[in-house]
């Protein structure tokens, strides 16, 4: 990477903070051995905390995506070399306006991003101005990305598949770990799937088979929060690949509450998966 390129880009949210982007993917791509999906080379620690925050290693999900959407801020991932999953609500504008939508990837820390050019993206049709339902688009990038081991796809879960006991799984992002609404660096938790018809007493009709939740209902502590939705919520055996089952979505009373888990789009449900893969076509 080349230090004379680097730009400085101000983004607004509730707090102003200020970082700095390379201008293409290409000053990314390393020379390396392309991965499959869902793999990193840094090694996975075990963590049961956010929301305060912990940080995930140095590219530790070389997936991940950092959007921007005007001045409101969101989580994504790499499904293949030209595709961002994310959450359809990421795309809102109070007026109905079309955002101008920016996608980062490559690294932990804001100043380290480098920003990829968009190309298009298209949000499930079945989704609602203001309501949860079918939160899923996916992003078509203007440009092919090059892989290294900062930059590289996660792997999109079997029809009907669920993760099992022996898989932890995690969400990670920038979003607000209560204290600021931007992270610096990126964080991670631990994050156990919470029992549908528990979920489903405390979020009644805006939880739907399309929908899942995951947190800790008894002591509240984890959760995903503001900032971080569109990101992966993301399942991975001991040395086996990270297998995306959702997408963040929402929560109800703040984050972290007990009582009040996450909700994520459930990624392999037929109606989500088939808007995906249809997406991915586009070129
Ligand atoms: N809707 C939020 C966002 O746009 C994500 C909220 C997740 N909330 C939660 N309690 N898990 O970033």
């Amino acid at each position: 990477m080349n230090p004379e390129f680097h730009l400085s880009v101000t983004i607004t949210t509730a707090a102003i903070f200020t970082f700095a982007l390379l201008p293409s993917v290409a000053s990314v791509a390393e020379q390396g051995e392309e991965l499959g999906c869902g793999q990193n080379v840094n090694k996975h620690r075990l963590n049961k905390r956010i929301v305060g925050g912990v940080k995930s290693s140095e590219c530790e999900y070389p997936w991940m995506v950092l959007m921007t959407m005007d001045e409101f801020k969101c989580g994504g991932s790499i499904i293949d070399d030209r595709h961002v999953l994310t959450a359809a609500h990421c795309f809102e504008t109070d007026d109905g306006s079309i955002p101008e939508v920016k996608v980062y990837v490559g690294a932990n820390r804001l100043d380290q991003l480098t920003e990829v050019k968009v190309l298009s993206w298209r949000v499930h049709p079945l989704k609602k101005y203001g309501n949860f339902d079918f939160d899923v688009a996916v992003i078509t990038l203007a440009e092919k990305l090059r892989f290294n081991n900062c930059v590289s796809p996660i792997c999109l879960p079997a029809p009907g598949r669920r993760p099992d006991d022996h898989e932890e799984c995690t969400a990670a992002g920038w979003g607000s770990d209560l204290h600021t609404p931007v992270t610096f660096y990126q964080k991670k938790t631990a994050l156990p799937l919470v029992n549908y018809s528990d979920c489903k007493d405390i979020y009644g009709d805006m939880l739907d088979p399309s929908k899942f939740c995951a947190g800790d209902m008894i002591n509240g502590g984890i959760d995903t929060c503001q900032g971080d939705s569109g990101g992966p919520y993301m399942c991975h055996t001991q040395d086996g690949p990270f297998i995306q089952f959702g997408i963040v979505s929402f929560g109800l009373a703040g984050c972290a509450q007990p009582d009040h888990p996450g909700v994520y789009t459930l990624v392999n449900h037929p109606t989500i998966m088939n808007f995906i893969q249809d997406a991915v076509q586009d070129v």
